[in-house]
Parts: structure tokens; sequence; C-alpha cells
């Protein structure tokens, strides 16, 4: 499995992971839009040159927003969201930001267990921020200075 940057050529890949793991996936223009803000962060796993994993953040000032985190299924508990994660962290270090920050639904312990598990602190809640099914968003946020 292989980590790197994506480019506008892996764009449409990114779309097909996110119809594959979410029920309000991303479309390929939201997340060009997205990559093509300054100092965003795009990376993409791949095994085998198949695109398996990707997880984007958008800079503001000195703070980082996460966008989505999605791993194909059948690759799933192979460590490829840690990587990807910690591969983020890096470049959110390497770009002095303040602070990397992300909502997430209450109810999804894989990905809640993997961001605390990775330094992310639970920093608030927002009620019924999501829809189908409604539930509340937790913030977590991993503090760098
Ligand atoms: C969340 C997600 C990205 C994790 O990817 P992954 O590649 O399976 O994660 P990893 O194998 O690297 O696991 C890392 C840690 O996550 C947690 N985790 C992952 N799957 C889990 C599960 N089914 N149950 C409980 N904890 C889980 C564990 O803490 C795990 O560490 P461990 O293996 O040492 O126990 C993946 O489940 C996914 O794509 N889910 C659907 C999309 C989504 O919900 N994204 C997050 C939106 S904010």
């Amino acid at each position: 499995m292989i980590i790197r940057k994506m480019t506008d050529a892996d764009v449409k890949s990114a779309a097909e992971i996110e119809n594959l793991c979410f029920v309000h996936p991303w479309s390929e223009q939201s997340i060009k839009d997205e990559m093509d803000k300054e100092n965003s962060v795009f990376l993409m796993a791949f095994e085998n040159e198949k695109p398996i994993g990707y997880v984007g953040l958008s800079v503001v000032f000195d703070e980082g927003y996460m966008g989505n985190l999605a791993v194909i299924e059948e690759y799933r508990r192979k460590g490829v969201g840690r990587m990807l994660m910690k591969e983020l962290i890096c470049e959110c270090k390497k770009l002095s930001l303040a602070f990397a920050t992300l909502e997430v639904r209450d109810s999804n312990t894989p990905a809640v267990s993997l961001y605390k598990s990775l330094g992310f602190d639970e920093v608030g809640r927002r009620k019924n921020y999501y829809k189908e099914p409604l539930e509340d968003a937790i913030l977590l946020t991993k503090f760098f200075k």
C-alpha cells in the first residue's frame, strides 16, 4: 500500500470512493473545489495502483478543517485509515497548523476511536447536525501548538 498526494487525475477516483462509503457523498466538483484551495492537503491510498481510500483537509490561515476520510469496505481494518491520518498529521505539522478539526457522527465508532487514538479530543457537539438518520455531530480537534 502506498499513500501519495492527490492530483487532478485522482479526483474521479475520490468521488467513486465517496459514493461507495457515504449516504451523502461529495461530488467530483466539490472535491476538486476543496482541493484547489490554497494549502489544502488531499492524500490517496493505493493497493497495486488501485485507489482504496482518501482523506482531505482544507486550510484557513493556520487552521485545518478535515473533510472526509474513507476507505473502501474490503480494505478496512488493515491500517489504511490510520496511515492516511498519520500522513495527514505530518502534513499539518509541516504547514505549522495550530490545529486540525473535524466532525463525525456520534455513532461512528470506528472513526471516533481512530481519531481519538491519534490525539483528537472531543471539543464540542452539534445537536441533530446530521440527517438520515438524524444524529449529533461530535467535534474533534487535535492541537499542534
Ligand atoms: C473510519 C474508516 C476510515 C477507518 O478506516 P480503516 O482503514 O478501517 O481503519 P484502520 O484499519 O486504520 O483502523 C484504525 C483504528 O480505527 C478503529 N476502528 C476501525 N474500524 C473499527 C471498527 N469496525 N470498530 C471499532 N474500531 C474500529 C480502531 O481504533 C482501529 O485501530 P486498531 O486496528 O488498532 O484497533 C473506515 O471505517 C471508513 O471508511 N468508514 C466509512 C466512512 C467513514 O465513516 N469515514 C469517517 C467520516 S468522519
